[in-house]
């Protein structure tokens, strides 16, 4: 029987407009664009503006995606939101953008950290393999600037906001969602987390004083673990594919660390051409990160019909998310109003 696939038919991304820099950061705490740029790779991040919300941000990603697709929100049948920055703690984000859409199906928001989107991914793909749904928008959302305690220069220098969606719809010519691994670490939970602020710890003038409402990271655990996992998790899922590392037309790893991304690529003996970064213009930005690459290696003309593409991200969890994507749509000379290549041209 032919199996029905999720395949990427539009894409979207909102980035803030307000630039922090890695002067700007040095002007902040004790550190310099020298240790930032040698230590992680990163330049600069956008940190959301006074307009900006988690919803407002999702939306523009999400309506530049429904144009590309040309799909109208009330096309919809399901909206999957990855955050773990939402607008109110309650109701979550998908709520709130699926309304703002002026859409009318279900709406879910899925909290796994840096590995939300690919883990979003892999639950639209069972709606699609099922036939349940057909049109599935998947959104990667963060304004994780504000968990961010901006006296930590251990933290505050690596993460930025952003969102990007894209439209997931059927295939049965073996387009879409060739393999996934989803994993999950919890007894590493403690190296990446926000102590304060939920159930055990809840917000009062002790936590606000401890500053354990922000992010606090043990980063060379971190590191560990994710150059671990992007390199055993690219192993696993090409092999659950059956193909072999080097079918793979491009790889979109989380973008957390350039030194990450280079200890990876050292382990597979893969070369940094393999993989897409641009982490240098907007740090780490969580959940928007896999999707932010994969929607820029489009618009750059990375990727290519029928390329396969791995993408692989990790975080807090501690989590590892990676899925192998046969890309399907033509890679257009066609350009909607906003500089998108539109699908199926
Ligand atoms: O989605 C997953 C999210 N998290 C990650 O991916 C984080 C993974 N970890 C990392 O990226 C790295 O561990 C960091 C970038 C966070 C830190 O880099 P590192 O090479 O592991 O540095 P380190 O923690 O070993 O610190 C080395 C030194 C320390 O000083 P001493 O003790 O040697 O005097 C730090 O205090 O660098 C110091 N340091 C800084 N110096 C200037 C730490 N942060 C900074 C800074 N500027 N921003």
């Amino acid at each position: 029987m032919t199996k029905r696939r999720a395949r990427i038919t539009g894409w979207g991304k909102y980035v803030p407009a307000k630039v922090l820099t890695n002067d700007d950061l040095a002007a902040m705490v004790d550190t310099s664009d020298e240790w930032i740029t040698a230590r992680t790779g990163i330049k600069e991040r956008h940190v959301r503006t006074e307009n900006d919300t988690t919803t407002s941000m999702a939306v523009q990603a999400s309506l530049d995606a429904l144009h590309v697709a040309g799909l109208n929100p009330e096309d919809l049948h399901l909206i999957i939101v990855a955050n773990s920055s939402p607008d109110y703690l309650l109701p979550a984000p998908a709520n709130f953008v699926q309304h703002a859409l002026g859409a009318s199906c279900p709406a879910f928001t899925i909290a796994a950290g840096c590995s939300g989107w690919v883990y979003a991914l892999a639950t639209a793909q069972q709606f699609i393999a099922t036939g349940v749904y057909q049109n599935i928008l998947v959104v990667g959302v963060e304004i994780i600037s504000y968990a961010l305690d901006y006296t930590d220069r251990t933290t505050c220098i690596l993460f930025g906001d952003a969102a990007a969606a894209v439209i997931v719809q059927p295939s049965l010519d073996g387009e879409g969602v060739l393999a996934f691994e989803l994993g999950s670490d919890g007894s590493q939970a403690h190296h990446l987390w926000v102590p304060g602020g939920g159930t055990v710890n809840p917000v009062s003038q002790k936590v606000v004083d401890q500053r354990e409402h922000y992010i606090r990271m043990n980063g060379q655990e971190v590191f560990k673990f994710a150059v671990r996992k992007l390199t055993t998790c690219l192993r696993n899922i090409t092999a659950q594919a059956g193909l072999t590392l080097d079918d793979l037309d491009l790889i979109i790893p989380h973008q957390a660390n350039l030194r990450i991304i280079e200890a990876a690529a050292k382990h597979l003996d893969l070369s940094m051409d393999k993989f897409f970064i641009n982490l240098h213009k907007y740090g780490n930005t969580s959940a928007a990160s896999i999707p932010l690459a994969l929607v820029e290696a489009i618009e750059e003309g990375r990727i290519h019909p029928g390329d396969t593409v791995g993408m692989v991200a990790f975080g807090s969890g501690l989590s590892w998310a990676g899925a192998v994507l046969k890309m399907g749509m033509p890679v257009a000379s066609v350009l909607t109003h906003n500089g998108h290549a539109r699908a199926n041209a």
